[in-house]
């Protein structure tokens, strides 16, 4: 029998066309990334169902799978569970768990069965020095053209930070749209960054020119754009 440690697993990287593959949800096949084309997807793997942390995990990703699909988002789940277990699992979170205010939550998004590992495996989500059996904690932004865009991984023990997913995914849609970067802990709203100019020239110019923009120094410049601006271009609410 092969020995997972010593198995080399590939991870794909940011900026590289996400893995394609057909997998059984909780809501029929999918094909992905095809059946996302112009959408972001947001591919998320938990070690296992009937386990407290992604109960957690759980509950508060479906309370805010609207405000991801008004954002143009949508969620993917997985683990490397049976699809019963995932249909009893879910069902015991809705009839059940009553949790930090959330009650009769129903995970509407799929939640892919790999009972093969074939699909964790493609997307670096086993990773033997934490488990042999479970995936970790990973998340994989995908763009609407079927691009990675960022990736995190958390171990077992640790829960995730949806507010921050939700942060992520709009400051990478505004980086987009507005051909801007976003510092440390941006929120719509706050000033943005300009990318640093490609010539002499045009960062003197820069520097004289402090109404529209904020330099801090000729490589470190701000701009602002309201948060109003930027809710409006996204198409999301506050
Ligand atoms: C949990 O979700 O609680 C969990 C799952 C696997 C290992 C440790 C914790």
């Amino acid at each position: 029998m092969e020995n997972n440690e010593n198995k080399i697993f590939s991870i794909p990287r940011i900026g590289e066309k996400a893995p394609v593959f057909k997998a059984v949800t909780t809501q029929g096949e999918i094909n992905f990334p095809e059946d996302y084309k112009d959408s972001w997807v947001i591919l998320f793997s938990h070690p296992a169902d009937f386990t407290p942390v992604c109960t957690s995990e759980f509950m508060t990703f479906a309370s805010m799978e609207e405000k991801f699909n008004q954002a143009n988002c949508k969620l993917v789940g997985l683990s490397v569970d049976g699809l019963y277990s995932h249909i009893a699992w879910l069902r015991t979170i809705k009839e059940k768990i009553e949790y930090k205010g959330m009650k009769n939550v129903e995970v509407k998004f799929p939640l892919i069965e790999d009972i093969t590992m074939e699909v964790a495996e493609k997307y670096g989500m086993m990773q033997p020095g934490e488990s042999n059996t479970k995936a970790v904690r990973a998340v994989f932004f995908i763009d609407p053209k079927g691009i990675i865009r960022a990736i995190i991984y958390y171990p077992l023990s640790l829960g995730r930070n949806f507010d921050e997913l939700y942060r992520a995914l709009i400051a990478m849609q505004a980086a987009d749209k507005f051909s801007i970067a976003t510092p440390a802990d941006w929120r719509p709203g706050d000033e943005v960054i300009v990318p640093t100019a490609g010539s002499c020239g045009v960062a003197k110019e820069r520097m004289e020119n402090k109404d529209e923009m904020n330099c801090y120094d000729w490589f470190f410049c701000t701009k602002n754009i309201s948060k109003e601006d930027i809710e409006k271009e996204l198409n999301i609410k506050g």
